[in-house]
C-alpha cells in the first residue's frame, strides 16, 4: 500500500511537493490505515549520466533522493523509486540498461525501499533477462545494506516468469480515471485483465492492475467500486491522486479500514467472480478470508442501468447454515440469512462489499472424488471450473467428456488454466491421486504445468506438458494438511488460456 506521483503529478513535482504528500499521508490517517510506500515515478532523473556513468538526480531534489528518503523514513514511511529496463524511461530520462549493477548499488545507497522498473525504449527480446538481471543486482546490493527493496515489474502485460522475479507485476497497460475503455485501459478493462491471472497471486507476489484512481474524477460509485474490486483482488493499493489536496470524501474512501482489511487478508487469495448474470451482467465476487467460514463478497453492477443483485451462499463455498452479513461501507450488521441475500437497485457502476460469516463445508471422508466436494475457492481463466467434464471456458456445463490421450474418465475437474482450486481437508486426508493433462489444444510454443500445494507448501510439480496427448500421474501425501490447492499454469507468449483436467482426482481420508 502506498502512493505514486504518476497520476496526480506526472512529471510536475519537486522535493517539496512530495514531502507535502508524505506529510499528508500521516496527517490524513492514511499511514495508520496502512499506506506506507511513497513512490516517485518517472522524471526524477536527468537524461544524461555523469562521467562515471552514475545516474543524476534532477535539481528539483536539492538534497538528492537520500534527502527525501530521510524525510519519508522519519515519518515511518518508505520510499519508492522508478527506473526502466531500457536505455531511457518513458519520459526520456536515463534508463538502467547496461547500468543495472551500478544503479542497484546507487538505489541501495540512497536507502530506497521499492523499485518499479518500466519497459520503454527497450529490446523486446531481452525482457525476461533484463528484469531478472535487475532483481539479481538488487539482491546483491541489498545483501550489503540489509535494507530490502520491493521489486515492481511494469511490463504492461502479464508474463509467466514475472511471479518468480518481482513482488508485484503489472497485468495490463496504463489505467486512467475512466470507467469505460479509453486509449489504454479504463478501470473496468484493467480489472478484467487482472482477474484472469488470479491463480498466480499469493503471499509475497501480487497481480498489479495499476494505481487507484480514487480522487481523480470518476463518480463516487465508480471510485468505491474500484476500491472494492482492487481490495477483493488483493491488488496493491497505490493511491494515484494528489493526497496533499484531496477532499474529505476521497479520504474516506481511501481509508475504509474494513475494505483495506479485505485487501490485506493474510490468506492472500485473489478474489474471483463466482457468478455473472447473463441478462443484467451483474457480477458476484468472493474471496475466502483467513478465519473459519469467513468470505468477502462483492455485488457489482457494471451495467448501464440499476439492478437488484442476489448472492447465493452456495456460490461462496460455504456449508449449509445461516450466513451473517456486514456491509463494509454502511458498517451495518445486516443480520443472518439462509440460502441467499438480495440488494435492491444497485446503481450503474456501483457495488456493495460485504463480510460474510458462515460455516466451512464438511471435510471429506473415505475415498472422495474432488468433483463431488465443495471447493472453497476456484480461480479459472475463463468460465467456471467444471465437475466431471472439461471446462468449455464459457458458461456452466458447456464442456465435453474428459479424455486424456485415448483414455476417457468419468470423474475429474475441468479447468481453464491459469487456474487454482482450493479444498478444505481439515487434516483428515492422507493421499491425493489424479491423472493430469491438457484436454484442449496447447498452442504452438506454449506449455502447461500442474502444481499441488498443501497449506501453501509445494507438494508436486509436473514436467512442462507441450502436447495434448501427454499426461502425468499424481500421487501426493496429504497427511496432516488443512488445505489442498490444485494449480494449473500456462506458459504462452500469446497469453492463451488452455483447457486442462485433473482426471480421476480423488482424496483418501479417514
Ligand atoms: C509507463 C508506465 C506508467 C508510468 C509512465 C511514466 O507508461 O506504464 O505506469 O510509469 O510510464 O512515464
Amino acid at each position: 500500500m502506498g502512493w505514486s506521483t504518476w497520476y496526480g503529478f506526472g512529471c510536475e513535482y519537486t522535493a517539496e511537493s512530495i514531502k507535502a504528500v508524505a506529510d499528508a499521508i500521516v496527517a490524513s490517517g492514511m499511514r495508520d490505515a496502512g499506506y506506507t510506500y511513497v513512490n516517485i515515478d518517472d522524471c526524477w532523473q536527468l537524461e544524461e549520466r555523469d562521467s562515471d556513468g552514475k545516474i543524476q538526480v534532477d535539481p528539483v531534489f536539492p538534497d538528492g533522493i537520500q534527502g527525501l528518503a530521510n524525510h519519508v523514513h522519519a515519518r515511518g514511511l518508505k520510499l519508492g523509486l522508478y527506473t526502466d529496463r531500457g536505455t531511457q524511461t518513458c519520459a526520456g530520462r536515463a534508463g538502467s540498461e547496461d547500468h543495472e549493477a551500478q544503479d542497484a548499488a546507487t538505489f541501495a545507497e540512497w536507502e530506497i525501499d521499492y523499485l518499479k522498473s518500466d519497459n520503454c525504449n527497450s529490446d523486446a527480446g531481452r525482457i525476461e533477462e533484463q528484469y531478472r538481471l535487475m532483481r539479481e543486482e538488487l539482491d546483491t546490493a541489498t545483501s550489503k545494506t540489509g535494507r530490502p527493496i520491493v521489486y515492481s515489474i511494469c511490463a504492461w502485460r502479464f508474463y509467466d516468469w514475472a511471479p518468480s522475479v518481482g513482488q508485484l507485476w503489472r497485468t495490463g497497460e496504463d489505467i486512467s480515471a475512466d470507467w469505460a475503455e479509453s486509449n489504454c485501459g479504463g478501470v473496468f478493462d484493467c480489472m478484467t485483465t487482472n482477474a484472469k491471472y488470479a491463480a498466480y497471486a499469493g503471499p509475497n507476489g501480487w497481480n498489479d492492475p495499476d494505481n487507484l484512481q480514487v480522487g481523480n474524477g470518476m463518480s463516487v460509485d465508480e471510485q468505491r467500486t474500484q476500491f472494492n474490486l482492487w481490495a477483493i483482488m488483493s491488488a496493491p493499493l497505490i493511491a494515484g491522486n494528489d493526497l496533499s489536496a484531496m477532499s474529505e470524501e476521497t479520504r474516506q474512501i481511501l481509508t475504509n479500514k474494513d475494505v483495506i482489511e479485505i485487501d490485506q487478508d493474510a490468506f492472500g487469495l485473489q478474489g474471483v467472480p463466482v457468478r455473472t448474470e447473463p441478462d443484467t451482467h451483474v457480477e458476484i465476487w468472493a474471496k475466502p478470508l483467513n478465519g473459519p467460514g469467513k468470505r468477502a463478497v462483492l455485488l457489482f453492477n457494471p451495467d448501464a442501468g440499476s439492478h437488484d443483485i442476489t448472492v447465493r451462499f452456495a456460490d461462496l463455498g460455504l456449508g449449509k447454515s445461516a450466513v451473517q452479513l456486514v456491509d463494509l461501507w454502511t458498517k451495518q450488521d445486516l443480520g443472518r440469512f439462509h440460502d441467499k441475500y438480495t440488494v435492491k437497485n444497485v446503481a450503474s457502476h456501483a457495488s456493495v462489499m460485504l463480510r460474510a460469516t458462515g460455516v466451512e463445508p464438511e471435510i471429506p471422508s473415505g475415498t472422495a472424488y474432488l468433483s463431488d466436494l465443495t471447493w472453497i475457492y476456484a480461480a479459472n481463466a475463463s468460465g467456471p471450473v467444471e465437475r466431471d467434464r472439461t471446462a468449455g471456458k464459457r458458461g456452466e456445463a458447456d464442456g465435453g467428456p474428459i479424455v486424456l490421450g485415448d483414455r476417457a474418465f468419468e470423474k475429474g475437474l475441468g479447468v481453464a488454466a491459469p487456474s487454482a482450486v482450493l479444498f478444505r481437508l481439515g487434516k483428515a486426508c492422507s493421499r491425493l491421486t489424479a491423472q493430469v493433462g491438457a484436454s484442449g489444444v496447447i498452442p504452438e510454443g506454449a506449455s502447461i504445468v500442474f502444481r499441488v500445494l498443501a497449506d501453501d507448501q509445494l507438494m508436486y510439480e509436473s514436467a512442462r506438458i507441450f502436447d495434448g496427448g501427454n499426461t502425468e500421474t499424481i500421487d501426493v501425501d496429504l497427511t496432516g494438511k488443512y488445505r489442498l490447492k490444485l494449480v494449473a499454469l500456462v506458459s504462452d507468449p500469446a497469453q492463451n488460456t488452455v483447457e486442462a483436467v485433473w482426471a480421476d482426482a480423488r482424496v483418501q481420508c479417514h
